[in-house]
Order: C-alpha cells, then sequence, then structure tokens
C-alpha cells in the first residue's frame, strides 16, 4: 500500500522537555527538523514538573558540581553510570543560565540571583548537611521551563506535528534508522517520515501503575516502538515511588514543599523520618522516604479510617510562604485532598512517579546496544533522551531535581552530537521496500476485529497486576505471579477490539495501541525485577533485603524476542574524578 511520505534531516518522537531542548539545538544549527507530539507541546508531561532543576549555583550556600556528583550516584544506590553522572552534574550550571537567557521566569532572590531551594537527598560537603540546590519558578518549574523552550523552537522554525502517534522505527538491512512510520490522531492518516535520524523522547511510562502521578499520555510509546525495532531495554525493574501522592488521587506533592520545611506525620503526630533518616529527615532520598511511609502504615501508624495514609504537614510555614513559593500545591490540596494547606495536613502516600530504565544510550544520547564483545555499539541514526532513555545517571533512584536536568543536559548534548553527525552524514538512506507492513498488519487488525475485548478494561486489568505485584515492596513469589498475569494480559492486548466504531479514528484506537506498548513495559519491569535478587534503590525485596555488589553491580538489559535477559557493568569510572566506591547509605 502507498503512504504519504516526507522527508526531514531529524525526527523527534515526544515535545517535552528534552524533545524540545534537542530540537532547539537541531534547528538553530539550520537543520530540517520535524517534532512529534500527541498532544499540544507544552501539554506534555514535564509541564507537571514542580519543585525546580538541579544546578550547583551557590546562590544560597556553598555548593559544588563534586557535591552533586557524590549525591547523585549515592541517590542511584551506586548503580548510576559515574562518567555519565559527571557529564550531568558539571553542565548543570551551563543548561540552567542557558534557560535564564532564554527568558524563563525563575524565582529571584534579593539580589537577583535565581531562587533554589532544599530538595531531597542533596548535600553539602559528601553528605554532612543540606544544600539549596533546586533552582525553581515558584512550584511550577517544568511549567516554565516548557513554555520557554517551546517558544523558543518556534523562533527557531522547528515544524511541529501536534496529535501525532509515532508507531514504529523502519530499519535498513545494515541496522540503521532510517525513517519513522507516524499516524494523525484526528484522520487515521499513516505516514512515512523518511529521516536521516530519529530522537525518542517519549517519556515515562508511569501509566503501566494504577496510582501514578504520570500523565495519561505517558504509555511508554517510545520504549515500545525501541522494543519492536529489536533494542533492548535497560533497568525496567527501578521504579521511583514519590513519597508525596494526594493519597487516593496520586496527584504530586511536591518535595519542594518538604524542602521549604514541611514534615511528614504519622497517626501519632510523630515526625517518623527523624527515625529513619537522622540527618536528613524528610528530605533522604525518595526511596528511602517511600519505604519508611510504607513500613509506618504497614505497622499501624497509618492515618485515616483504613489507616492507609500519611500525613504532610506545611501550616507552620505560613500563609505567606505557602502563597509565594507553593500556590500550585495549595490549589492541589484544595482541588483533590479538600483541605488548605494554610491549615491542614495534606494526606499523603508514595504513588508511581519515574522510571529510571529506559532505551540505553550513551552521554551523547546515542542508542547503544550489545554487539559481539562490545558492549555498546551505537545504533546509527537513532538517539534516545529524557525519561524514555537510560543513560543511566539515575540508577536504581533517581535525585530529585534531576529529571529536568536530565532532559536539559542530555537534550542539548543528542542534539550537538547529532548536528555534528549530520554534517558529515548529508545523504538519505533508502527505505526497504517492505517498511510499514508490519505496521500496517498491527492497524488491520485493530480496525477490522469485529470481537474481542475492551482496551479499557485490559488497560485495568494491567495497571492493578502491576500496582499488585510490583510495588514498593515485592517478593520473588508475586513478582513470578505477576509475570504469569501480565502474559495473559497481554495476550488479551493482542484480541482486543474497538466496540464503537465510529470512534475507530480517534481515542478508542489510539488507547489500544498505546496498550500494546504499556504491556511491553510492563513485562520488562516484572522479568527485571524477578531475576535481581537484591534490594537497590527504588528495588525493595523483602525476601533479598540487602544490597548485593558481589552480584548485582549491573544492569539489566531486557530483550522483547524471548523476554530474554542479559547483563552489562556498572561504569564505575567517572571522566576526569576519582570514582566513589560503593558504600552503605545513610541519611
Ligand atoms: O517533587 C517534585 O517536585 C518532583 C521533582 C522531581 O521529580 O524531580
Amino acid at each position: 500500500m502507498a503512504l504519504p511520505k516526507q522527508t526531514f534531516d531529524a525526527v523527534i518522537v515526544g515535545g517535552g522537555g528534552s524533545g524540545l531542548r534537542a530540537a532547539l539545538q537541531l534547528s538553530e544549527a539550520g537543520h530540517h527538523v520535524a517534532v512529534f507530539s500527541k498532544v499540544f507541546p507544552t501539554r506534555s508531561h514535564t509541564v507537571a514538573a514542580q519543585g525546580g532543576i538541579g544546578a550547583s549555583l551557590g546562590n544560597m550556600q556553598e555548593d559544588h558540581w563534586l557535591w552533586h556528583m557524590y549525591d547523585t550516584i549515592k541517590g542511584s544506590d551506586y548503580l548510576g553510570d559515574q562518567d555519565a553522572i559527571e557529564f550531568m552534574c558539571r553542565k548543570a550550571a551551563e543548561v540552567v543560565y542557558e534557560l535564564e537567557h532564554f527568558g524563563m521566569p525563575f524565582d529571584r532572590n534579593a539580589d537577583g540571583t535565581i531562587y533554589q531551594r532544599p530538595f531531597g537527598g542533596h548535600s553539602q560537603n559528601f553528605g554532612e548537611r543540606p544544600v539549596q540546590r533546586a533552582c525553581a519558578a515558584a512550584d511550577r518549574t517544568g511549567h516554565a521551563m516548557l513554555h520557554t523552550l517551546y517558544q523558543r523552537n518556534v523562533r527557531a522554525r522547528c515544524q511541529f506535528f501536534v496529535e501525532w502517534m509515532a508507531l514504529d522505527l523502519i530499519r535498513d538491512h545494515e541496522g540503521a534508522v532510517v525513517g519513522l512510520i507516524a499516524l494523525e490522531m484526528e484522520t487515521g492518516q499513516v505516514v512515512i517520515f523518511q529521516t536521516k535520524s530519529v530522537i525518542l523522547a517519549t517519556g515515562g511510562a508511569g501509566r503501566i501503575f494504577q496510582s501514578s502521578t504520570n500523565a495519561f499520555i505517558n504509555t511508554g510509546d517510545g520504549l515500545g516502538i525501541a522494543a519492536r525495532a529489536g533494542i533492548p531495554l535497560e533497568d525496567m525493574e527501578f521504579w521511583q515511588f514519590h513519597p508525596t501522592g494526594v493519597a487516593g488521587a496520586g496527584v504530586l506533592i511536591t518535595e519542594g514543599v518538604r524542602g521549604e520545611g514541611g514534615i511528614l506525620l504519622n497517626a501519632q503526630g510523630e515526625r517518623f523520618m527523624e527515625r529513619y533518616a537522622p540527618t536528613m529527615k524528610d528530605l533522604a532520598s525518595r526511596d528511602v522516604v517511600s519505604r519508611a511511609m510504607d513500613q509506618e502504615i504497614k505497622e499501624g501508624r497509618g492515618v485515616g479510617h483504613e489507616k492507609d495514609h500519611v500525613l504532610l504537614k506545611l501550616d507552620h510555614l505560613g500563609a505567606e510562604v505557602i502563597q509565594k513559593r507553593l500556590p500550585g500545591i495549595r490549589e492541589i490540596a484544595l482541588k483533590f485532598a479538600n483541605v488548605d494547606p494554610i491549615r491542614e495536613p495534606i494526606p499523603v502516600v508514595p504513588t508511581c512517579h519515574y522510571q529510571m530504565g529506559g532505551i540505553p544510550t550513551n552521554y551523547y544520547g546515542q542508542v547503544v546496544v550489545p554487539r559481539g564483545d562490545n558492549p555498546a555499539e551505537p545504533v546509527p541514526g537513532l538517539y534516545a533522551i529524557g525519561e524514555c532513555a537510560c543513560v543511566s545517571v539515575h540508577g536504581a533512584n533517581r535525585l530529585g531535581t534531576n529529571s529536568l536536568l536530565d532532559l536539559l543536559v542530555f537534550g542539548k548534548s543528542a542534539g550537538d552530537h547529532l548536528s555534528q553527525w549530520l554534517k558529515g552524514n548529508p545523504q538519505q538512506r533508502d527505505l526497504p521496500k517492505d517498511a510499514a507492513d508490519r505496521t500496517l498488519a498491527r492497524l488491520d487488525r485493530l480496525n477490522q476485529a469485529t470481537t474481542g475485548e475492551n482496551v479499557a478494561e485490559v488497560g485495568l486489568d494491567m495497571r492493578r497486576a502491576v500496582q499488585q505485584h510490583a510495588g514498593v515492596f515485592r517478593t520473588g513469589q508475586l513478582l513470578s505471579e505477576g509475570i504469569d498475569k501480565i502474559r495473559v494480559i497481554a495476550e488479551r492486548a493482542r484480541h482486543t477490539a474497538i466496540q464503537d466504531k465510529s470512534q475507530v479514528f480517534n481515542t478508542a484506537r489510539i488507547e489500544a495501541l498505546e496498550l500494546e506498548n504499556l504491556v511491553i513495559v510492563a513485562e520488562a519491569t516484572l522479568v527485571s525485577a524477578e531475576a535481581r535478587t537484591e534490594s537497590r534503590g527504588a528495588q525493595a525485596r523483602d525476601d533479598f533485603k540487602e544490597r548485593d555488589d558481589r552480584n548485582w553491580l549491573k544492569h539489566s538489559l531486557w530483550s522483547m524476542e524471548g523476554s530474554r535477559l542479559h547483563y552489562k557493568p556498572v561504569n564505575l569510572q567517572p571522566l576526569t574524578v576519582e570514582s566513589f566506591e560503593p558504600k552503605v547509605r545513610v541519611y
């Protein structure tokens, strides 16, 4: 079937922070760039990032990129690659000042410098005391950042395809990426985009969980696309539970609340974090705080009829601080918890927030896969950045504020690297004749199925299964039961039908395509988590309570074909400084 075709130098899948940052770098260098987004770019999930961007500017107290690097490595529970972490922390000030010059409306100190607040796990002098490192625009930092980057891209004449969903990569017989197949959501039109390169920047897949701070669009499309194209997924067992999702609703309450002085209380009114993390207390790293909260709830000190949450108290900060620094949080608390935090505490519970794993890349954003003896061979023409990528700077647990930093640093780095590569590789490569066959077969099945299960029901069962079997605390038995369940669900997802055919070109078909991607991510998560017989960062195994550096200082690589796992070692060697050797984490 002849499909319409368009041609670009670079196609970027995703219009969030990382996609926009890379697009800007490429467009300003004069390349012909297309950005695909399922939603208007300024509605991408980056818009929900609240607390700040980590960078050791030292505006509030003395700070240093090496301390930031140490905090990131310690936060990652030593699973982060130290070359990439050094690269990111050293570049942090530069990318923040760039944003400032693009017009980002940061909060200001009296002397005009960017305001920075404390955040979990950020410390001075290698863990001695908390430091204010999060560069903030009130509690709407991601929102401000997206608008700044989008406007700058419009100025650079980047071309946006809004309400388009990417379906599959096209690779040639040498494995090079030469195109992308995408679907216009409104009309159902499928188009082939012939391109010299593709950057996957589709964000996370937190919608595999039932309780999630993620937007509904976070369905792991980039991960599904990569896995179907034969790319393994790295460290998918590691999902961060943010300590403060609104109980029952899952909406994010920024760690910035605790940065500004908010505290967590159990049913006895006790500030329990003092017992779990004597130095950093409520500002210990997220895995530590989430586990402590879960422990309090399990031991009967939870709040409410069901004793199933704890309280985040901030009334003591005073109305003025709350209205100035945390206006969005007050709005969320009023709307989703029916409490005014100026007077009452917010009911909170750990909620799935961030995927540390993803498509394996180096710090230029090139997708790298093991080939023969080479553990990291770049796939020609393919890049991945942001939450869908695994560089790996977050290891087993991301430090708060490093997500926005990651978007900026690696978005820019990928844009720069690709721009250079395009200059040396000006030819479009040919598309294979059967480029779209497999994708069209998938779509045909979906369009023609007259009987089958309802997409929403299968999706709900998938989210329930992942929540139940891959939550904060895991065991081998729980995970292996989860794998069985998810395999049955995957089979059901292959036999869904769109009952209301009047919707065939709209949401129902998109949801079915998204479900295919989510199910891939769910299986990768459960299989990788079951195999890792240790507790590290966000992976807390009740049956293997200790971290096991002898056997598990390595990244998992899950391949879709045969649902197989491989491993590659963690890079403990930074670029220019001495290695931070793994030690016991105390906060
Ligand atoms: O708590 C927050 O504001 C979230 C920030 C982050 O995930 O880095």
